[in-house]
């Protein structure tokens, strides 16, 4: 009752429950102020129809029944296991909304149209069957990030012609719908002692393009599919001394950017065909050079060809 009650996500599962202990997180119970927060930005209404994404416990889709009326929410969940799970706990507690088990990336049609549709699971890509699913005026929220940055609460607006445009806010880090993950991988397997690289010294503190909420949202947004990873010498988030390693798992480059302490250059490797501390410094220049735009600033237009960021206006698209 003490962990229900605390202010807190709860994890729920482990690697997609496969018992390999590795130790990622792949379901929970979000954070009471969080599905507050996201519910608030998605006003659902009573008698209007909801699709949820990632059922997880069952918890959110049992606020939105109480909100919506128990027969108009629709909760898709991927992991067997755990859609049965919510669908019994949802009806021993008197909510027995309709638990589809499947992959919530295609929505789920028959129910369609929607009013609403929430994801739970964080998403880099909006898929474009929530947009399709949803009836003009309707709103899709969802927690939407980057390879480099886990997110930013995203509310879309559905239009009569089909595609949806809306703004940033909030800062929620999520787990990731499943086939949208940036490939796992410890910095030991993917920055190898017999890869060449290049060596260079940089001005730039890790501080400011990690630490700054929007600066990184701006980065991950230019540069793609780039990952970073802080290890610190002596295991200690305290230490002075540690290294930034960023990582695209897909090509196989890497960039190192160490820290010492009483130096105020820093070493920067770089290995394989993309050279990503210099994306990395070009997104954060970019970023200076447009005002330091905070990420509520940044706005998604979504239509069947796919999504577009922008900035400030939906006439301004940033490249990613
Ligand atoms: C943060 S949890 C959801 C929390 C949940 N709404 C609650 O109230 O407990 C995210 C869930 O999304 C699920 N998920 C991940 N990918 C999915 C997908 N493609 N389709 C449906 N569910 C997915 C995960 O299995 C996990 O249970």
């Amino acid at each position: 009752m003490e962990a229900c009650y605390a202010d807190r996500p709860l994890i729920t599962q482990l690697d997609d429950g496969d018992g390999s202990g590795r130790g990622y997180f792949s379901s929970s119970i979000s954070m009471p102020t969080t599905v507050a927060m996201m519910l608030a930005a998605l006003d659902p209404e009573s008698g209007g129809r909801v699709l949820e994404i990632g059922t997880g416990t069952g918890y959110n889709a049992a606020l939105l029944a109480f909100r919506a009326g128990t027969e108009n929410v629709t909760t898709v969940e991927v992991d067997p296991g755990i859609a049965e799970q919510a669908r019994a706990a949802l009806k021993a507690t008197g909510w027995p909304v309709n638990v589809v088990t499947g992959d919530g990336t295609k929505g789920h049609p028959p129910g369609a149209p929607y009013d609403r549709v929430l994801s739970t699971a964080s998403v880099q890509r909006v898929p474009y069957a929530w947009v399709e699913q949803t009836a003009p005026g309707g709103r899709v929220v969802t927690p939407w990030g980057t390879a480099f940055h886990n997110g930013a609460l995203l509310h879309l607006r559905v239009r009569a012609d089909g595609t949806a445009a809306g703004r940033f806010s909030g800062n929620v880090g999520f787990m990731w719908l499943r086939d949208q993950r940036t490939p796992h991988g410890a910095v030991e397997d993917r920055v190898r002692p017999e890869h060449d690289y290049t060596e260079s010294t940089t001005g730039l503190h890790p501080y400011y393009a990690l630490s700054n909420f929007d600066a990184s949202f701006a980065i991950g947004l230019r540069v793609p599919a780039m990952k970073s990873v802080v290890v610190f010498d002596d295991d200690n988030p305290g230490s002075a001394a540690y290294t930034v390693y960023l990582m695209d798992p897909y090509v196989g480059s890497w960039a190192s950017w160490r820290v010492a302490p009483g130096r105020d250059a820093y070493t920067v490797r770089q290995h394989g065909p993309r050279c990503l501390f210099e994306e990395l410094e070009d997104a954060y220049r970019w970023w200076l050079d447009a005002g330091e735009p905070e990420h509520t600033r940044f706005g998604l237009t979504v239509t069947s060809d796919g999504q577009t960021v922008w900035l400030d206006t939906p006439g301004a698209p940033i490249g990613t």
